[in-house]
Parts: C-alpha cells; structure tokens; sequence
C-alpha cells in the first residue's frame, strides 16, 4: 500500500519525528491571535458532510491536529467528537479551542496513535489528511474501519491519473526539502489499495471529488 514499503513498513510504532514536526508548529500558539484556520480541504471534506446537521453522529477523528474539523462538526450537529492525534501542541490547541466554542462537554481529545485505537466503535471515523504523514497508512486504515459502524471521510493526496503524477515527485522533493530541516516526511499511498481496503469492508463511496490534487472521499458501509 505504500510507496515504500520495504523500509517503512516494518516500523512497530509512531514515527517520533511526526509529533515533533506538528508540537514546532503548535507549540507557541496564542489564542488571542484566533484558532488556526480550516484549510481549503479540510473545508471541502465538511461540505461533503453536511447531513451531520441530520445523522448526528458520534464521530472519531484520527490526526485531529488542532481540533479545527473535529470542532466544526460539534457546530453542525455531532453528537460529540473523540479526537486523537500523536502531537500534544496539537491536542492542547484542540481542547482550547472546544472549550472557547462550549464543546467542553462533547469533545474529548487525546495523545494517542491511530493504528492502536480500540475502544467502543463510533458512527463516522474522519481521516482528513492523516493518511499521508504515517507509513504504515494500511494499519491506520484498518484500525478506522473496525471502530466505524457507519462511514469514513478522509482526505489524501491523489495518487491516480495526472494528478498521481504530479504529486509522488512534488511530495517525495518536498519530503526530502522538509527532513533535512529537522520535519517529517509525506505520503502518497495508492488511492486504489484503499479503496479496495474499504470496499472488501462493506465502505462504497459515495461522495468523492477532488480539491486541486488531493482526493476527498466519503464511503459509507452498505
Ligand atoms: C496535516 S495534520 C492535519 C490535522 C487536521 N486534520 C487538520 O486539518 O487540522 C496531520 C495530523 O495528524 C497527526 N498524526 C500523524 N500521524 C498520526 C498517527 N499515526 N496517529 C495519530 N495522529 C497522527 C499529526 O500529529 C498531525 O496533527
């Protein structure tokens, strides 16, 4: 599944350069500067969600960074939002930012990796932008799709048609570019091995689309 797979695959646990890299870029955030904005994808993915406001659901976001999506879906109906994500800048960031918009009550946010979650499944498990700063995205995915009862949404960097082509080199230069400046490294995992992931786990899409060259899915289980 991954571009990589014979180095990278065989790492047991988080990668540590990936929390150091999101804690740089969280750690001295001020709050009366505003919460870090929703990014152009990010926001595509939640105008694709809109029957929150009518499903309600209980929602896991993996990755949740600094709760931005996790927290817009508590304002369009979510019953409440576990979010979980390896950078705690990032959870820090989160949990303030739920507590100045009144989710206290409904969002929880916590350290934890993706691929070890195992607690009571959710209705909807959102992966926006996730998949891409971890090797071992099949683990991440499979862990997703046993606490899902209903639907995944996730964003990824397109690796199919033109822009597959565009973004292995764009990401594997940026990559290089971001590690030797103390960052971590991306991902552009075959789109098609995930969707066959989901698909033999009952997911069908249905709504996808693109926004510039990243993928925006959402399957539901049949
Ligand atoms: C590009 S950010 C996106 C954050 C959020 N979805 C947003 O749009 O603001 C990716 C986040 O995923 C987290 N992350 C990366 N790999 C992870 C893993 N294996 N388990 C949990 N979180 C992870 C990083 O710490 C980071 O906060």
């Amino acid at each position: 599944m991954t571009e990589d797979a014979g180095r990278d695959c065989c790492r047991r646990g988080p990668d540590p350069r990936v929390a150091r890299c999101f804690d740089r870029e969280w750690s001295d955030w001020h709050d009366d500067e505003g919460f870090p904005k929703i990014v152009d994808v990010s926001a595509a993915l939640l105008d694709r969600l809109k029957d929150t406001t009518l499903v309600r659901p209980r929602v896991l976001e993996v990755g949740s960074g600094t709760g931005g999506v996790s927290v817009a879906l508590l304002e369009m109906g979510a019953r409440s939002v576990r979010g979980i994500d390896l950078s705690p800048s990032s959870v820090a960031v989160a949990r303030r930012r739920a507590a100045a918009a009144g989710f206290e009550e409904k969002a929880v946010f916590e350290i934890a990796e993706g691929q070890s979650i195992s607690d009571d499944a959710v209705d909807w498990v959102v992966l926006d932008r996730v998949l891409c700063c971890d090797a071992r995205a099949g683990a991440m995915l499979d862990a997703a799709i046993g606490m899902a009862r209903a639907r995944i949404a996730l964003t990824v960097p397109e690796s199919r048609g033109w822009r597959g082509l565009l973004n292995r080199p764009m990401w594997a230069a940026e990559s290089v570019w971001d590690m030797a400046r103390g960052g971590c490294r991306g991902y552009v995992h075959d789109l098609r091995a995930i969707e066959r992931r989901l698909a033999a786990a009952g997911f069908k899409p249905v709504r996808t689309g693109h926004r510039a060259l990243w993928h925006i899915g959402v399957y539901d289980r049949a």
